[in-house]
Formats: structure tokens, sequence, C-alpha cells
């Protein structure tokens, strides 16, 4: 980290005084959070490796994301612009507004015996009422869970199981550009799938959908809030949990990722200001889903927590209807601070090449570009930063750590933006890039990126009820360190750039999907004998999913046949979201003596990259039968 900007700069401050005296640096943050009890103490290690935060703090994060606000003279001000592309429809809802309906959602909650600590399943399509429903539930100082509306029943079921809600929160259904997806019958095969048939369910009405909440001996939305006192925010301890996040791990059981309320509040409230630049009467608009952690962050919490408006788009960047979308929400809602996928802004580029849409709007509220979700293509980046002509700042994080652990804060500094590279880390992540046995590389090595112990506030407490689970994928690996799961490198100054997954997660479209999750399926095929799924290089989704599958000996079945009867089993089980459509018959996979299959080297072999085939192998013949399936026309070196 050693160029004259960084020496001098007020990041460089920033960094420093957050890894030097950590407890004073995020009690000062603290101050700009409401509290009914401020914290004195910053971290709680007496439980390490398991860190809390603000252990003495007491507050209600729905508080502090919205009476503040109305107390503070605001109430007037927007806080939630919903625009649907899809039904070409705007709502504007006032700080005012919001609070009181959220207030009475958590009374219509309440009479269905939902209390402090209680879990709420919120399944909702991007419709107010989803963030209604998540802030309701805060109120109560329960915890939320949202489910994205793309994964299948038996997704549902498992987070279901696993959170073992009071309640469930839904809505008629979901609508795609080319079809309209029922909720109600997924929610119904659902709480079957997971025992717990007359769980109350809560379920928004909307219009064009066949079933209705009476079908189903449910509640519906405007009766519950019809019949409902508005509740008050209920204190609770800077510790207890917000909500779990489920995300794919390497293995077909999702990881409840649990949220504090203090930690996540203080983080968000300084990443709005310091990242993102973004405070009272600014606008900010994620283009992602409120069932993604970037959705959480920073569609519903971070910008009401800060006093800004958000803009909960109902939508996709091309085809509704057009790749104009974008910019016409932008100047319509005069946006100031974008943040979307690269692939999304990928598909405009296919459909727009030079743009040419933009002309017709007028951009001049936008002042930065920032995209998650996975790594910003230094092509990409250019025709973006060319197009759209403000700073596009790429920023790196994961559902586990709630905010970017690499960023350029803008609203601190404005650092050089360097193609291909999230910038430097942000305070209070102790970034490392060490090697397989946790030995620190040298600039411009790749290796694992670890964080050191303990990662700050906002980031995860631990996997719901299942804090071994969270020792063992996070924090064995690598002594003393949370393990992130990528790879990547540093540059001379100090910039990091994050290369891939090191384990079996496939980033497809923006969206996080385990390739084990999709094996598991797979293998349940009767003609099935073992197969592999690796995440193939795509030049508009980032990474597309692809299985090879050996047969059992003996059966007979056309690869189409199979290959149909795979890609609906996919998406019958776990969702349309996992773009599962490639299936190709191999006569065996390659693997170590161990077992392992070799996933990285057949990735790598069909992509076109160089590759070592590991001395473990079992059979080096393998990987020459398999360069043609692979790698159609390709050949060994
Ligand atoms: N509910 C139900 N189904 C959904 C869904 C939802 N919320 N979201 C996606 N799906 C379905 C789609 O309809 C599609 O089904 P199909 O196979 O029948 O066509 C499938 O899941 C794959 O969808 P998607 O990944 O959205 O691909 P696409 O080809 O329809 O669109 C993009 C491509 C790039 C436009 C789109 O992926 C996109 O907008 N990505 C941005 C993602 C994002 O913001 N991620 C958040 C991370 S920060
Ligand atoms: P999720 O938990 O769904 O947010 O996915 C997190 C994973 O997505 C990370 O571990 C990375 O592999 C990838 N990812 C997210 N943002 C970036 C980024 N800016 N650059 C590179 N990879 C990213």
């Amino acid at each position: 980290m050693g160029s004259t900007f960084m020496v001098t700069s007020s990041y460089r401050q920033t960094y420093e005084e957050s890894l030097g005296n950590p407890g004073e640096f995020w009690l000062n943050a603290a101050a700009k959070v409401s509290w009914s009890a401020p914290p004195r103490h910053a971290l709680d290690a007496s439980r390490a490796p398991l860190y809390t935060w603000f252990p003495d703090g007491v507050l209600n994060t729905s508080y502090n994301a919205l009476d503040r606000h109305v107390e503070a003279g605001r109430g007037d001000q927007d806080a939630l612009i919903y625009d649907s592309a899809m039904l070409g429809t705007r709502r504007r809802f006032s700080y005012a507004e919001l609070t009181g309906l959220v207030a009475r959602f958590a009374g219509a909650l309440r009479r269905r015996g939902v209390g402090k600590g209680d879990r709420v399943v919120i399944y909702m399509p991007m419709i107010p009422e989803a963030a209604i429903a998540m802030l309701a539930t805060a109120r109560l100082g329960a915890v939320h869970s949202v489910v994205f509306g793309g994964f299948a029943p038996k997704e549902l079921a498992a987070r279901i199981r696993d959170a073992a809600p009071a309640v469930v929160v839904t809505a008629s259904g979901g609508i795609e550009p080319t079809r309209r997806i029922e909720y109600l019958p997924a929610v119904e095969e659902a709480l079957h799938l997971a025992g717990v048939p007359d769980l109350p369910v809560i379920v928004r009405a909307r219009e064009g959908f066949a079933a209705t909440a009476a079908d189903h001996g449910w509640q519906d939305w405007d009766s519950e809030m019809a019949a409902a006192e508005p509740a008050a925010p209920v204190d609770v301890a800077a510790t207890d949990p917000l909500y779990i996040l489920y995300t794919s791990g390497t293995t077909g059981t999702p990881k409840g990722v649990v949220r504090d309320n203090g930690g996540h509040a203080v983080a968000l409230t300084w990443t709005m200001e310091n990242i993102y630049g973004a405070g009272p009467g600014d606008v900010m608009w994620t283009a992602s889903d409120v069932g993604w952690v970037v959705g959480h962050s920073y569609i519903v919490y971070g910008p009401l927590l800060a006093g800004a408006t958000t803009v909960l788009y109902e939508g996709k960047p091309v085809g509704t209807p057009d790749a104009g979308a974008f910019w016409r929400v932008i100047r319509e809602h005069g946006v100031n601070v974008l943040f979307t996928a690269p692939t999304a802004l990928r598909a405009i580029r296919k459909a727009d090449p030079e743009a040419a849409l933009l002309r017709d709007y007028d951009m001049s509220s936008l002042r930065t570009l920032f995209t998650a979700g996975e790594r910003l293509d230094t092509d990409t980046f250019h025709w973006a930063s060319r197009s759209v002509g403000v700073p596009v700042v790429d920023h790196w994080w994961q559902t586990e750590t709630g905010w970017a652990i690499c960023a350029n804060p803008r609203g601190l500094e404005e650092l050089p933006i360097k193609a291909g590279s999230p910038s430097v880390p942000m305070p209070g992540f102790r970034l490392s890039i060490v090697d397989g046995l946790g030995v620190e590389v040298a600039p411009g090595t790749e290796g694992n990126i670890v964080l050191g112990l303990p990662l700050p506030p906002g980031t995860l407490a631990t996997l719901w009820g299942n804090d071994e689970r969270y020792i063992s994928s996070y924090l064995q690996a690598f002594e003393g360190c949370y393990a992130t799961g990528d790879s990547g490198y540093r540059d001379a100054d100090g910039y990091v750039f994050v290369m891939g997954r090191t384990d079996d997660i496939i980033n497809v479209a923006g969206h996080r999907l385990s390739t084990g999750a999709m094996e598991q399926v797979i293998g349940q095929h009767p003609a099935v004998a073992e197969c592999a799924v690796i995440g193939l290089a795509d030049p508009l989704k980032g990474q597309r999913p692809s299985g090879y599958v050996v047969l059992k000996s003996g059966v007979e079945v056309s690869e189409d046949v199979l290959a149909k009867d795979l890609v609906a089993m996919v998406r019958r089980d776990i969702g349309a979201v996992a773009d599962f459509k490639h299936v190709t018959v191999v006569d065996a996979l390659p693997k170590t003596r161990s077992g392992k299959i070799l996933r990285k080297t057949m990735r790598q072999i069909a992509d076109g990259e160089e590759y070592t085939v590991p001395s473990t192998i079992e059979d080096a013949g393998v990987i020459d039968q398999l360069i043609g399936s692979l790698r159609p026309g390709g050949s060994g070196d």
C-alpha cells in the first residue's frame, strides 16, 4: 500500500484509524444512529471467534429508518418510489406515509402472534409491500427472512424449515416479461414440504393472478391492515438479529446468514455517507431485488437509514420495454446514485451497443454508477464509463458481509478508479491475500482473500442456529481469519483485484448459486451414475451452469431426452433462476485418487484457459477423453 496518494489520503487515514482503534472508530460512527440506550462498549470478544458489536446498545432499526426522519421534520419527503415497468405504474411514499403503513402492518403481524425474536418469512416480488413487511417485522423486534421469488417451492420449504417462522407474508405473484408467476400454489407446496401446512399466511393481492388468499384459507393484506392497530417500535439489543438471509453454500443446504440490528445500522449509515456519498434529499436506485443482500442493504435499509429516497423498480434492464428503461428511471426520478449488476449493463449494451437510447434522456442528476454482484469486466467498465459519462465504481462484497469489503469510497475521497478492480479495503476489513498455508503472498500474486477477525460491524454474526457451521465454513481454513471464498491479488498501490471463487459457488447474472445443489438434484435421476456441474464463462451472464453426467451402466437413453429431464428437474427443485440449460453425457469424470471431481480443471479446459492436471489424478486418460466434450474441437495443450 505504498503509493503517495494513499499515504496522504483521508481514505488512508480513516482505514488506519479503523484498524488501529476499532472501538473508538465504530463508537464514533455509532453516534449517527438513534439509540434508546447508546452503546458504551464497541466490541464483545468474550465468545471469540464469535464477536458481537455494541453489546450494551439498545435501538430499533425501523425507528431509525422511518420515524426518526419524520420527527426531524422530513415527513413529507419521498422515502420510497415504486416504479413498475411491468405494469407501467409509479407510486411515491413519503416518510410519514411509509411510517404509517409500516406501523400498521407491524400491528397486523402482532395480531397474528408475531413478537420480539419471532421469524417472518417474506416471499414477495418487487412491490412496496415487500419493503413494508421487512420494516414492520423489524419494528416488532422480530426477524425477517426474505426469499427471492425466483426460487422454487423446495428452496422456500428449506428456508421455512430452518427459520421456523410464525407467519409467512407473500403476494399473489410476480411478473416476468413472458409470464406471470403464481406464488400461492408455490407457498402451499412449500408449507406442506416443510411440514407446517397450517402456518398463518398473509397475502398481498395483485390483479391478474388466478389464486386468492381465500382459496387457500389465508389472510388478505388489506383486511389485515384494516383490522390492525399501528404498533410502536420495540427496543431490541444491538446484538439481536434483524434478519436471516439464506445464501448458497457449497452443499445443497443454504446458509442462513444472521445480521444483527446495531452493527448493521451503524455500518450502513457509514457506507451511505462515505461510499455512496448520499444523504437526506438524495435519490438512490439499486436495481436489484429485495431477495438478495444488495436489495436488503441498498433498496431498503441503507437509503432509509440515511434519510434518502429509494427507488424500488419492478422491471428488467432490457425488454421492459427496451434498453432505455434504466435511463428513463434515472431521468424520471432524478436518481443521483445508481447501483446495478454488470450483467444488467451487458444486457443493455447487447441490445443498444451505442447507448443510442440514452440520448433521449437527461441524465444530469446522476453522479455515480456503482456495480457489484460479480466482477465488473474491463470491457463493460469502459463501455459504461463512456456511455453514461459518470464515474463507474465496482465494489466487492458478499451476502455474509452485508456491505462492501472493497470499494472506492466516493463520499470520503474520490480515489483513482482502476478498471477491473473494486479498489481498496473498507474500514475494519483487515484484508490479506494468502497462499494455501495462510502465508501472505507478494503483490501481483493471486491467492485466497481472507479478512482478519473481528470483522467490522454489519457483517454476519453467525449462521442461524448453527455456530459450528459458521466456524467450520468460514473461520477454520485460515487461523484468525474469515475466508471469503474468493481469490484475487493486490497491485503495488494496494488495489485489490477479485478474480473468482475458490469453491463450488457460481455467479449467474449476478445471482449466487451452488453447483453442489444442482448436482444433488441431477444425481436423483434414475439414469445418472454421477455428475459434475461447473460454471462456464458466459458473455452476458458472467457464468452459466453446465452439467456433465455419467450414465449408469446398461442405461439406454438419448442425450436429448435426458437433458430435457434434468433441465426440468433443476427448474422444479431450485428454480428458473438457476438458468440450468446445458447437459453433456460423458464416459467418466476426472477425479483425484481420493474421489474429488476436478471441477476446476474441467472449467479451465472448457473455457480454453491454461490448466495443469493435479498429480493426484486417478486416471489421466479421462482428461484426454473429456477434452472433446468440454471444448469442442480442442486439443490437449
Ligand atoms: N421470479 C421468478 N422467476 C424469475 C425471477 C423472479 N423474481 N427472476 C428471474 N426469473 C426467471 C426468469 O424469468 C428466467 O426464466 P426463463 O428461463 O423461463 O426465461 C430465469 O429466471 C432466468 O432469469 P434471468 O437471470 O433474469 O435471465 P434473463 O435472461 O431473463 O435476463 C438479465 C437477463 C441480465 C436481463 C437479468 O438477469 C438481469 O436483470 N440481471 C440483473 C440481476 C441482478 O440485478 N442481480 C442482483 C445482484 S446485485
Ligand atoms: P452474493 O453473496 O450473492 O452477494 O455473492 C457474493 C460473491 O459474488 C462474492 O463472493 C464474489 O464471488 C462475487 N462478487 C460480488 N461482487 C463482486 C465484485 N464486485 N467483484 C468480483 N466478485 C464479486
